[in-house]
């Protein structure tokens, strides 16, 4: 969590720093800062809240010099206030930090005991004061400084250390939080993540765990072994693609990702499925394939919605492949001593930013026992991506909004295609009653169909004026629709703030009926599944008979079945339901969005939250 950036260059580097870190707010924004040096000295300016408030606070003031360090934070040690807010300080370094200090209180206890005196309650300062006293004590230049006390700071994290004197190299650190440096004619950027870097950085070096990225004023820089002090030779990226910054004329980064969606999947899809003479085929990396051949189980783990996706995997792959799949949440996995066998398991890592610390503990817990793993990402060069035996990237473009929306349809397509490809032909025909060709055809006119489930915004935008009162709304759905139903209903508490819960639909009589009375919000997923629909009807007589005010997300073909349940029904184009949950996702996603905006909430930074969980 937290984003940080750094240039240092020809420019002025306030400019810089200030646009990078609104790309970067989507790591957190509980409070923003600072510092420029040049030959005039050093200045800092830090505030409560975002980039937007920075700016306030700087007003017209000119803050002259070409080298400096901003930060968008999401607190964890001290409360977001002024003094909690980085760049800190100690001596004439400047640092910005993400991620933890484990054993920060020890050491600060030590240092408060030679005499420093702490400014703030972060763990941050402990490294800036720390390096300052053994930069004095011992005479060394800040990067020796920054060598000799870096195995004392415990924990995951990463940083940017400046000094005022604009003839001292910046100094950068990866210590198992992402960094990446940005390459341009004018200087040099090093940043959290790519989107920070503007148009004209043409090439980007993805820095590794244990680097030391020095950069000289001149935009010379050297990579070093943090341990060793041996120079690294740097692999550069081409950045050939202008990311896609910016709302456009969308309100917000949430209503733009969720209406990108039909390009995103359609743009998936062309990338997998192909036609030949034989007809239609489906095409994995090499190394996809390579892993997947071998698995005779899949153990899904992610996060949050990613986690939410893996479960609906396992539907999908043990449905048609016959495999079994077991799915957990990261954060689980890794501290229960999971059994893993390296002959039969596939670890796959689901996560959109590929940096999320559970997830890629859990990846590193799968490695180091022997077991392959397979990553679904959506961020290239991310820890995740990048330490994987095989990635499938989910190609969704950046995604801004806290919320995952286009992500999510990503992971769930990619996975419906895994269990596609797994599928034995007649295993397939068995189940679905259609070969791979027809179902790959069908596939591939599933994004148009998403152009319908947008089409229902007017009426989700109504439901949600009506929701937007509600003290609870209980989302409900059996078979592939029940991990739809927890991501409908984590989507819509983390940015409408209500209280939601996500149900199968066979669960309800075992307790969490009893929250149902007269108007209690009911919203039901209804895939056109034969064996599971007429299940549904009965779970939502069940809700209805004790007042419930019921919405279904259902097929054109249920609405019969629908009408005498339902005061709003959202009906999809009919398909087969293996494609249903892809239709459906969008209007749980438009529901959260226009519920939130009823209540004049933030849509794309909900408060305590950030895009990228970097710490556990
Ligand atoms: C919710 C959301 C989170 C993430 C979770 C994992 O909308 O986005 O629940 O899914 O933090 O993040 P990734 O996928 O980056 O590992």
């Amino acid at each position: 969590m937290c984003g940080i950036v750094g240039y240092t260059g020809k420019k002025s580097a306030l400019p810089f720093l200030l646009d990078g870190l609104e790309q970067l707010e989507y790591r957190g924004y509980d409070s923003a800062g600072v510092a420029v040096v040049g030959e005039g000295g050093a200045a800092v300016v830090r505030s409560v809240g975002a980039t937007k408030e920075l700016r306030e606070r700087i007003g017209d003031r000119e803050l002259r010099g070409t080298s400096g360090l901003g930060h968008t934070r999401w607190a964890t040690h001290g409360v977001p206030s002024e003094k909690n807010a980085h760049p800190h300080a100690a001596g004439p370094l400047l640092i910005v930090h993400n991620g933890i200090v484990e054993n920060s209180r020890s050491l600060r206890e030590e240092l408060e005991a030679r005499g420093e005196v702490f400014a703030s309650d972060t763990d941050t300062e402990t490294i800036v004061r720390l390096v300052n006293r053994t930069m004095e004590e011992g005479g060394l230049s800040l990067a020796d400084a920054v060598r000799s006390v870096i195995h004392r700071l415990e924990g995951s994290y990463s940083f940017l250390i400046l000094h005022r004197d604009p003839e001292v190299p910046l100094v950068a650190v990866h210590r198992g939080a992402p960094l990446v440096v940005g390459l341009c004619d004018h200087g040099v950027f090093v940043a959290s993540d790519v989107t920070a870097f503007p148009s004209e950085v043409r090439s980007t070096v993805f820095l590794e765990p244990d680097d030391l990225l020095t950069v000289e004023p001149s935009g010379l820089f050297g990579i070093r072994c943090l341990a060793s002090g041996r120079e690294r030779a740097a692999e550069r990226i081409g950045r050939n693609r202008t990311e896609e910054h910016g709302k456009g004329d969308y309100p917000h980064y949430m209503l733009k990702e969720i209406c990108e969606q039909p390009r995103v999947l359609a743009e998936l899809l062309a990338g997998k499925i192909s036609s030949g003479p034989a007809g239609l085929s489906l095409h994995l990396p090499p190394k996809v394939e390579a892993v997947l051949a071998r698995a005779r189980r899949l153990r899904i783990v992610g996060c949050g919605t990613s986690y939410h996706a893996g479960l609906l995997g396992k539907y999908r792959i043990e449905d048609l492949a016959g495999r079994p799949v077991e799915v957990e949440i990261a954060s689980e996995f890794r501290y229960r001593e999971p059994l893993l066998d390296p002959a039969s398991d596939l670890l796959v890592a689901l996560t959109q930013s590929g940096e999320t610390a559970d997830t890629l503990a859990a990846l590193r817990m799968a490695r180091e026992a022997g077991v392959p793993t397979l990553a679904l990402v959506n961020v290239p060069g991310s820890t995740i991506a990048r330490e994987a035996d095989a990635v499938l990237f989910l190609e969704a473009g950046p995604e801004f909004g806290v919320a995952a929306t286009k992500t999510f349809l990503a992971q769930i397509a990619l996975l419906t295609l895994l269990a596609l490809h797994l599928a034995p032909e007649e295993r397939l025909a068995k189940k679905t009653g259609l070969s791979r060709q027809a179902l790959l055809s069908e596939f591939l006119g599933i994004p148009g169909l998403l152009d319908k489930s947008l089409s229902l915004d007017s009426s989700i935008a109504s439901l949600a004026r009506e929701l937007a009162a509600a003290p609870l709304v209980l989302f409900l759905g059996r078979g592939a629709d029940y991990p739809l139903a927890l991501e409908g209903a984590l989507k819509f508490k983390e940015i409408t703030y209500i209280h939601a819960e996500g149900y199968p639909g066979g669960e309800l009589k075992h307790g969490p009926l009893a929250l149902v009375e007269k108007e209690t919000p009911v919203i039901a997923l209804v895939s056109p599944d034969p064996r599971l629909l007429p299940k549904m009807v009965s779970n939502m007589q069940e809700t209805l008979a004790r007042g419930a005010r019921q919405s279904a997300i259902t097929a054109r073909s249920a609405f019969e079945e629908m009408a005498p349940l339902v005061a709003t029904e959202l009906s999809l184009p009919d398909c087969s339901p293996l494609f249903f949950p892809i239709l459906s996702s969008v209007p749980l996603q438009l529901l959260a969005y226009h519920t939130a905006c009823a209540r004049g909430l933030n849509v794309d930074r909900p408060r305590n939250l950030a895009k990228s969980v970097t710490v556990e």
